[in-house]
């Protein structure tokens, strides 16, 4: 899939508020810090002028942000002729930010299941984990949040530049196990030297196709 045009289309702070349109979405969620907004910034092409604003100081993000996004891909009856998919990218909030003041914490949890449970046109969750840690309790409150929710989910395990080699053939198999998937069902990912960008938007143009077939 080929991006041909990015731009951010708004943002939702409320429950009560709707996404900046009515096309099909698909969302990244994560710890705070884990990397959800550079991972963004990455697969859009956006690492030198970011639309998605990146911070060293952890919940930076606390609303929804949308980017719309105008991708190329090849046709599904592979005609030859590229078919164009319009639709959103949502940076969620970071959660397991312990040093979040209480209002913003108290925040999270409405606004997530709101949008998370809301009638949207939501095809799929990115849920991002930082490949040194592995999923954290919280981690697994949210994966088990979306399972219930019955919406499809990938997995990208971030940060992978962080790992030597060795590290990396360790911490790949044991970070996909304690997610109880197998080692293909995840992606690693780097932002700072693009590793898996592709896997990841072929696998966000499927998500995007799926309910188009039916
Ligand atoms: P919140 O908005 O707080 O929820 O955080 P986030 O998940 O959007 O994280 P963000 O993208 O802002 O990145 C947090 C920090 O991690 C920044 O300092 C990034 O530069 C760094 N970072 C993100 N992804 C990577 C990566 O793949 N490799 C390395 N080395 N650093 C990364
Ligand atoms: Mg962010």
């Amino acid at each position: 899939m080929k991006i041909k045009r990015v731009e951010f289309a708004g943002a939702m702070g409320r429950p009560d508020q709707l996404p900046p349109g009515t096309l099909p979405q698909v969302a990244f969620s994560g710890r705070s810090n884990v990397g959800k907004s550079s991972l963004i910034n990455r697969i859009i092409g956006r690492t030198r002028t970011q639309l998605a604003r990146v911070s060293a100081t952890p919940g930076k993000t606390q609303e929804i942000n949308f980017y719309r996004i105008v991708s190329e891909a090849a046709s599904v009856q592979g005609g030859g002729i590229p078919e164009e998919l319009e639709f959103f990218l949502v940076d969620l909030p970071g959660y397991g930010f312990a040093k979040a003041p209480v209002e913003q914490r108290m925040k999270w949890r409405p606004l997530i299941e709101g949008y998370l449970g809301g009638p949207h046109d939501l095809r799929g969750v990115v849920q991002l984990i930082d490949v040194r840690q592995g999923p954290t309790p919280d981690d697994h409150r949210m994966i088990q949040y979306l399972s219930a929710t019955g919406l499809p989910a990938l997995f990208a395990l971030t940060k992978v530049d962080k790992l030597k080699s060795n590290e990396r053939e360790r911490q790949l198999p044991k970070v996909a196990a304690s997610l109880g998937v197998e080692i293909d069902q995840v992606v690693p990912f780097s932002s700072l030297n693009g590793e898996g960008t592709e896997d990841l938007l072929d696998s966000i143009a499927a998500l995007l196709r799926e309910e188009d077939d039916e």
